[in-house]
């Protein structure tokens, strides 16, 4: 890797990957040469796709979009802690995205206990876009599960497992 090159890791749990997520990944490929996309397992969520499913999910969506904006990915996955993960993919710089009041407290609160434990990690967060703030994997799990429309929020593809996840 080049001494220049300014890399970026994005952690979610993508659960599924939203139109959201697309929003601020396609932004963060203009921020950065090199984008890591975690997924972390994170305590106490049992989630709908499996960590197989969603890198899956993750890599057919995001590789083009990287390759046109001209920016490498890497889509991994990671057990433990946020800051160790970085720590072990050599990146400095977390992308979080922030919807609202409550993604700030939240946020908020993670970062300067992240900041405690790794000072030399820096935390950058993007304001969701207005097409795209509202959206929560939370919630299109519950519309999917009710049998109404997710496709407004999704990747087509994505929807499509959605979908496909509810009917089995
Ligand atoms: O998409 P999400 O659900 O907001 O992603 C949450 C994630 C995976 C980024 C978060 O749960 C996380 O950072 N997990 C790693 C565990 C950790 O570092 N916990 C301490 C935070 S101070």
């Amino acid at each position: 890797m080049a001494e220049s090159m300014k890399s970026g890791f994005y952690p979610g749990s993508f659960d599924p990957l939203t139109n959201g997520h697309i929003d601020i990944l396609e932004r963060s490929f203009q921020l950065v040469d090199r984008l890591v996309v975690g997924i972390g397992t994170s305590a106490g969520k049992t989630p709908l796709f499996t960590i197989e499913e969603r890198h899956a999910m993750l890599t057919e969506e995001l590789s083009p979009r990287a390759k046109k904006a001209n920016c490498a990915i890497e889509i991994i996955t990671f057990d433990g802690l946020l800051v160790d993960a970085a720590k072990n993919l050599n990146v400095q710089l977390i992308i979080r995205g922030l919807r609202n009041g409550a993604d700030f407290d939240y946020e908020a609160q993670m970062i300067a206990m992240n900041r405690i434990m790794s000072p030399e990690i820096e935390v950058i967060c993007l304001a969701a876009g207005p097409d795209t703030g509202f959206i929560s994997s939370t919630l299109v799990r519950q519309i999917a599960r009710m049998k109404g429309d997710v496709t407004p929020f999704l990747p087509s593809a994505v929807a499509k497992k959605l979908i496909e996840k509810m009917a089995e």
